[in-house]
């Protein structure tokens, strides 16, 4: 019997469809991937003839840049698909971008997309693996497994940490899928925000806790990430200003005092500075946010690998 996990020709929609063994597998993986990454010469030959699209409905500079290094990385060739100015523009749909892109040889999609659920479609579409760098506000999984791997690495495990994630719950992917992937390695999750920003029922679909305080919520912290005010989602003026907000939620020198004295920074970024998160946060000696960025071009080099079935 063959007890190593197999992720050959697997998507990665969210964490709910990975165990615990199968994420600390991949965060090995990504181990050997980042001593890689520290080399003079950052390259190996595994994916040589593979060809990977990074399929990006949606802007980014994290995730299609990582994804794109990380498939260099390991020598596949990579088609990088730009929205604004492809035929989508014409009104191409997205199925027929798919076949179009397949007919070109494609392994393995890497997509971004406002749209819940097109990772889905674009499998269903291509056949070929796919692998979710964000869609809408359902879920970011390899924004959840660097983060994951950010702690892990610096702290050993995620056994009985305590997590608290802050800001506008409502609309973020990545808390979501964090919450998912976190609690599976034990640890405990505190989600806290204006309650505008915070859907219903969410200790009872995530098993975490919800706290509107941020004192309360920061009590015995080990981690502490901040979530970006998406600006861009919030339609429906869902609390009075910016300056409201951050009286309440913003990460700084008081407020982080109510965590553990060594707590982990971290964000997923992009960062709004001054206002869910100070320079002096941002910038200073508990943050892991530069590292998180890092980290990220490993775990996604180490899921190709796996995907992808590259010769170690
Ligand atoms: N964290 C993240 O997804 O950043 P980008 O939007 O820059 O990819």
């Amino acid at each position: 019997m063959n007890d190593t996990p197999q992720f050959l020709g697997r998507n990665v929609f969210d964490l709910d469809d990975y165990s615990a063994e199968e994420i600390l597998y991949i965060l090995e993986a990504a181990q050997g991937m980042k001593e890689i990454n520290l080399r003079e010469y950052k390259k190996i030959p595994t994916l040589r003839g593979k060809t990977i699209c990074t399929l990006f409905v949606e802007n980014s500079t994290r995730t299609r840049m990582s994804f794109e290094l990380a498939a260099s990385r390991l020598s596949a060739d990579v088609v990088s698909f730009q929205a604004s100015v492809s035929a989508l523009q014409k009104g191409e749909s997205l199925q027929d971008t798919v076949y179009t892109l397949d007919a070109m040889g494609i392994d393995l999609y890497c997509i971004r997309h406002s749209s819940p659920g097109s990772p889905q479609l674009v499998h269903k579409y291509s056949g070929k693996p796919v692998i979710n760098g964000g869609d809408g506000r359902h879920a970011h999984p390899t924004q959840a497994l660097l983060d994951i791997f950010s702690i892990w690495e610096k702290l050993g495990s995620l056994e009985g940490l305590k997590v608290t994630i802050v800001g506008d719950i409502l609309n973020s992917r990545v808390v979501r899928s964090n919450l998912i992937g976190m609690k599976k390695l034990g640890a405990s999750v505190t989600v806290c925000g204006p309650s505008t920003l915070m859907p219903g029922s969410m200790e009872d679909i995530y098993g975490c806790r919800v706290e509107y305080d941020l004192k309360t919520a920061l009590q015995d912290a080990d981690v502490v990430m901040g979530l970006r005010m998406q600006l861009e989602r919030q339609t429906e003026g869902l609390f009075p200003s910016l300056e409201e907000y951050s009286k309440h939620y913003v990460l700084s020198k008081e407020t982080i005092k109510w965590a553990k004295q060594d707590a982990l920074i971290m964000h997923p970024g992009p960062m709004n500075r001054g206002i869910e998160i100070l320079p002096e946060i941002a910038d200073g000696r508990q943050s892991i946010i530069v590292e998180q960025v890092a980290n990220g071009v490993a775990v996604r080099m180490a899921l190709m690998f796996l995907i992808l079935g590259g010769k170690a």
